[in-house]
């Protein structure tokens, strides 16, 4: 681990966390509680309480064609697939095959035959998907990847990938998913954007270049610090979403979400 990336990361936080830093830095070192998810699953399933909030504000309701375009190892997507009950379709897409293996193993050992008919995995580039659908979905997850700073903390290797310029290149590439999001998504469909990620960039920030270039074709709903799918988890607001940080949470997220509607 070089002594340099540790510092230019640690600064990079401080300046955007300041005080803060600190405790948030010792709680995302640590292994959090997850949340167990048992209803209708075939076996129980363990997940950051703050992923489940993103999922659950998807609001997905039985009989709608939803699509989750980041969906491995698939936590979120057995939340969707619940909520559907077997009911409508769900398009659970990863473009790594490996992480898609074990997608395929996590639903089929959570769900019911029943639960689980409705569901097609598929390996495209979420980036592109607007090439090839538009107008199909009443709702879209786009759970994007991220520089996901728990593992940079915990991870000698994820410490050396991580850069200033690798929060900025990922906050293009989920920009690129949102915008494919845009397009797949039917008029009056939501699409729910979320990461894990501490940087602005990658949270506010993707949202804040897709309405320069697309504020005509979404609107950002206003998310309470009150909403039911929050349970007893501490919400921030930000500019367009809310943000769960494990500092205030137990160390549950940190989770970003943000709710947009096409028009
Ligand atoms: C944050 S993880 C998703 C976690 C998942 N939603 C869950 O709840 O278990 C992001 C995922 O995006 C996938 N991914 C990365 N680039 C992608 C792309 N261009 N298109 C589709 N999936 C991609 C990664 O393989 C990774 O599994």
């Amino acid at each position: 681990m070089s002594k340099k990336q540790k510092k230019t990361f640690e600064s990079y936080y401080s300046e955007i966390y300041k005080s803060r830093w600190t405790e948030l830095k010792d709680i995302l070192i640590k292994d959090s509680d997850g949340f167990c998810l048992s209803d209708n699953l075939l076996q129980n399933y363990y997940l950051d309480p703050a992923s489940r909030a993103a999922a659950l504000a998807l609001n997905v309701q039985q009989g709608e064609s939803v699509l989750d375009m980041c969906a491995a190892p698939g936590g979120k997507t057995l939340i969707l697939a619940t909520a559907l009950r077997g009911t409508g379709t769900l398009v659970s897409n990863d473009r790594s095959s490996d992480r898609r293996r074990r997608l395929k193993d996590v639903i089929n050992n959570h769900l019911s035959e029943k639960f689980r008919q409705n569901i097609t995995i598929t390996g495209h580039d979420a980036a592109k998907w607007g090439l090839f659908e538009q107008n199909i979905y009443d709702k879209i997850l786009l759970d994007a990847p991220c520089s996901s700073e728990a593992h940079v903390l915990k991870s000698s290797t994820h410490l050396q990938r991580w850069s200033p310029a690798r929060t900025k290149q990922l906050s293009i590439q989920a920009h690129a998913m949102l915008a494919a999001a845009v397009d797949a998504v039917k008029p009056g469909g939501v699409i729910l954007y979320s990461t894990c990620s501490l940087s602005p960039l990658e949270n506010d920030g993707v949202i804040d270049k897709l309405l320069k270039k697309r504020s005509d074709l979404v609107d950002i709903e206003n998310l309470s610090l009150n909403s039911g799918f929050l349970e007893d988890l501490s919400a921030e607001s930000t500019k367009y979403g809310l943000h769960i940080l494990p500092d205030k949470n137990n160390g549950a997220g940190p989770i970003f979400m943000a709710r947009l509607i096409k028009k």
